[in-house]
């Protein structure tokens, strides 16, 4: 049966357990130009997750998606520079964590937004990605949001498609096309 839950809500040592970690280092795959692959990003973003910012699905025991989202200025990653220059050395570093920081002060402007968004692969096309969506949106009714917005990147139909069916709507095509994604929107009760 599937649970989901808000990650600060986890006992501690469970919210400790690395499979979490993991599993939400998958995400952010669209800025693999600035925080590398999978492994990378997990020794990059993992130093420092804010669970009150992530909704985990669990089958049983098992981790098996996450929804993350940003509201009052605080994401599911705190920034952290020491990461960065550990990983690429500190000009490099310094230029990619710039770049980080840039891309989430940019989401700064959305009230609430869904910041992310992933199922494990076995776990997909059952309806887990549906779930994290609902518990999502009415985790920001709860905190008193009238609306949640996400960007989708333009090249994932079924993420896009997956979202309209759960009550989203496409903003407009923007006239500069960078970063490649297409806002969406829904109104909360
Ligand atoms: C996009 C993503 C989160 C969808 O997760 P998911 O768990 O497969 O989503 P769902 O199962 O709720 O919905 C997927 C499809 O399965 C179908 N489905 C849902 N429950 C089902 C069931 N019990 N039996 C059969 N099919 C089912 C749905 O109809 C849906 O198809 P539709 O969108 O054409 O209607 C997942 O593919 C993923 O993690 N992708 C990689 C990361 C990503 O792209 N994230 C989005 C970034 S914006």
């Amino acid at each position: 049966m599937l649970r989901i839950v808000l990650g600060s809500d986890l006992a501690p040592e469970r919210a400790a357990d690395p499979a979490l970690a993991h599993l939400l280092s998958q995400g952010r795959g669209s800025l693999a130009f600035l925080l590398g692959d999978a492994a990378c990003r997990y020794r990059l973003l993992t130093t420092g997750i804010h669970w009150d910012r992530v909704l985990l699905a669990f089958d049983g025991e098992r981790a098996v998606g996450f929804a993350a989202f940003k509201h009052a200025r605080r994401g599911p990653f705190a920034l952290r520079w020491r990461p960065f220059v550990r990983e690429f050395g500190l000009v490099a570093g310094g230029v990619r964590f710039a770049g980080f920081c840039l891309s989430e002060w940019r989401e700064w402007r959305y009230p609430f937004l869904l910041y992310g968004l992933r199922v494990d692969k076995p776990a997909r096309n059952q309806g887990v990605g549906a779930a994290l969506v609902q518990a999502c949106c009415a985790h920001a009714a709860a905190q008193g949001f009238a609306r949640i917005e996400l960007e989708v990147p333009l090249d994932n139909p079924r993420a896009r498609r997956l979202y309209l069916h759960n009550g989203f709507a496409l903003r407009r095509k923007r006239l500069v096309p960078f970063p490649p994604v297409r806002g969406m929107w829904r109104g909360l009760p």
